[in-house]
């Protein structure tokens, strides 16, 4: 059982047996956000991209914490040079860490500083395999993680809200792909532009995928899975 809260936006605290992880924690500046920073206790900071929604409060958490930030190599050096322990991967990597196994995919989109690349992430936590897709378009070597680069995905967390990412429903194609058992919207609803559905999302999704269970946490609500 991972226990998940939602922090709005991109955000997720994860609780394994053991360890906590915190994944794009915008919070500072979120209007839907519940939690502020100093509510969250993690170990680890995992960063997709250097956009300033997804990176958001990295920096004072992993201080607060003495947590240890992980993202893209770039990002993650340019993170350490603001005094905190950081440890950069590369698209495709994967590494052991305390906590369980970590890659880094690929994302299509913009990485948010110079020179970088946006990343997706892949969890493999006590057993089960959780992929944050970060801010992406639709691509086709999702498929890889059902099944070539990864055996499956148990938990995928999509963005549905359209304009900067897949909407709902290139979303509900991911779904179809990575064929996970449970989904979570995320990236929708914090502002006007990028306004979702998050219903008709599960409707379609759950449609398209026998046994899949989308959930459509609020932000600050926990959910375990
Ligand atoms: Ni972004
Ligand atoms: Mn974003």
């Amino acid at each position: 059982m991972l226990k998940l809260t939602y922090l709005g936006h991109s955000g997720f605290v994860i609780a394994t047996d053991g360890h906590q992880l915190v994944i794009d924690p915008f919070l500072t500046g979120n209007p839907v956000a519940k939690h502020t920073p100093a509510d969250v206790q993690a170990g680890y900071v995992l960063v997709t991209h250097g956009h300033a929604d997804h990176v958001g409060d990295a920096v004072p958490i992993a201080k607060a914490n003495d947590a240890l930030i992980i993202g893209p190599n770039d990002l993650a050096v340019k993170l350490g040079e603001e005094g905190v322990r950081s440890h950069g991967m590369g698209i495709g990597g994967q590494h052991q860490f305390p906590f369980g196994r970590m890659r880094l995919t690929p994302a299509f989109h913009d990485a948010g500083y110079e020179g970088g690349h946006p990343a997706g992430i892949v969890l493999e936590l006590d057993g089960r395999r959780l992929y944050h897709a970060g801010d992406t378009g639709l691509f086709s070597d999702m498929k890889l993680l059902n099944g070539v680069i990864e055996p499956g995905i148990d938990i995928a967390l999509l963005p549905i809200g359209d304009n900067y990412t897949m909407g709902i429903a290139d979303a509900v194609i991911a779904c179809t792909w990575l064929q996970p058992k449970v989904v979570v919207p995320m990236h929708y609803n914090t502002f006007p532009l990028i306004a979702a559905d998050a219903a008709a999302f599960k409707r379609q999704a759950e449609a398209a995928v026998p046994g899949l269970t989308v959930l459509t946490p609020a932000p600050g609500e926990v959910f375990t899975v």
